[in-house]
């Protein structure tokens, strides 16, 4: 059995980080296991520009330690009034690394997102042309659309069509978490990827509504049944390079979960990488987490792997995560993954650095 496992330092695809108090509170949790992150735009009022791009990776910067040089992959956000020539140059001047889109009102801060996706068409047509990969927010937003099924509607009647129109467009299916998005991606050729969070790998919709509902399993795209959980399992244990890792950690306070309208998202952030070990190492598949969780992601964006290491060790007794991580606009309650998890990461050097550092000791 493994018992110690050295890999190249992941990245995390998919990433909330906010602004201000909170980015400042839950940044940390990021660096400790995670050498990239491309984050998400999807702030009051949102990262739409590359002046808006700039500014929000200086805030970033700026809250990292010193000699920390962990990377901020910027995004934007797409309007129907974004400016093709605005995002092209900031593509191609390194800037950003791709674009987001959200149908409007799909999840958290999503309302200036898109309603018609012809409107938006100018700016695709020249993403496609400079390479510039689209990430995409799944799920329509119709009431009339079961809540359980808008992935799998919104790649039949969205994704597709847009694909067909635009076949060079390199789109990433974020957080995927169906059976037919993972057979979308499968069957679609080397211009499609997926991200697949740790959250959506351990939890299905009983998590969240059975003997009791659970706010915080609650985020979006939601969990799905059984059936769909091991779909993700088996991709992203499968070695395909257009699967990894993007665990949509989405901070929200936990009064703003825990209330009659509670904010989607899940805060995985500090423990999202053992998480998946334990997965990985569930399904006898340790030998592709390294591809998952810090490959896979690199080749399709084309960048460099990362050239440091994190040790990951399996230990005798189950980890005890941190219950909550409080910041100065409040706490945030951390993932609970609702199974034993005996892996643990070593040679932290951000904990390296802060002996008695408060949050996250406990599992280190
Ligand atoms: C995200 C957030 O809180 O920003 N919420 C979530 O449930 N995942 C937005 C998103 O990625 O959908
Ligand atoms: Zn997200």
């Amino acid at each position: 059995m493994i018992q110690k496992l050295t890999i190249r330092r992941p990245d995390d695809w998919h990433l909330h980080l906010r602004d201000g108090e909170l980015m400042r509170g839950v940044l940390p949790e990021s660096l400790r296991h995670f050498s990239r992150a491309l984050v998400m735009p999807n702030l009051v009022p949102p990262v739409v520009t590359t002046d808006d791009a700039i500014r929000y990776r200086r805030r970033l910067e700026n809250a990292l330690p010193a000699g920390n040089d962990f990377r901020f992959l910027m995004t934007l956000y797409l309007t129907e009034t974004t400016d093709p020539l605005d995002v092209v140059s900031a593509y191609s001047d390194g800037v950003v690394s791709a674009v987001k889109l959200y149908p409007a009102g799909a999840t958290t801060n999503s309302d200036s997102g898109v309603r018609n996706i012809a409107r938006a068409m100018s700016v695709l047509e020249a993403m496609a042309s400079a390479g510039c990969p689209l990430c995409v927010h799944g799920e329509v937003t119709d009431h009339d659309v079961d809540i359980f099924d808008r992935e799998a509607v919104f790649i039949e009647s969205v994704l597709e069509p847009l694909r067909r129109a635009l076949p060079d467009l390199k789109v990433i299916l974020e957080h995927v978490t169906t059976r037919e998005g993972v057979d979308y991606v499968e069957s679609g050729g080397d211009r499609i990827a997926a991200t697949i969070t740790a959250h959506h790998l351990l939890i299905n919709r009983n998590h969240i509504l059975a003997g009791g509902v659970r706010p915080h399993y609650y985020c979006l795209p939601v969990a799905k049944r059984e059936a769909h959980r091991i779909s993700l399992i088996e991709a992203a244990t499968s070695g395909n390079p257009r699967f990894f890792l993007g665990t949509d950690s989405a901070p929200h306070r936990t009064a703003d979960k825990e209330t009659h309208s509670g904010c989607a998202g899940i805060f995985s952030a500090p423990n999202a990488l053992p998480c998946v070990a334990q997965v990985f190492d569930d399904h006898d598949a340790l030998d592709q987490l390294e591809a998952f969780v810090s490959l896979n992601g690199a080749g399709f964006y084309r960048m460099p792997v990362n050239r440091p290491t994190i040790t990951l060790t399996r230990r005798q007794n189950p980890a005890v995560f941190p219950s909550l991580i409080k910041t100065p606009v409040g706490s945030v309650t951390v993932f609970d993954p609702g199974t034993p998890v005996f892996w643990r990461c070593e040679n932290d050097p951000l904990e390296a650095k802060k002996p008695g550092a408060e949050s996250g000791l406990n599992m280190l």
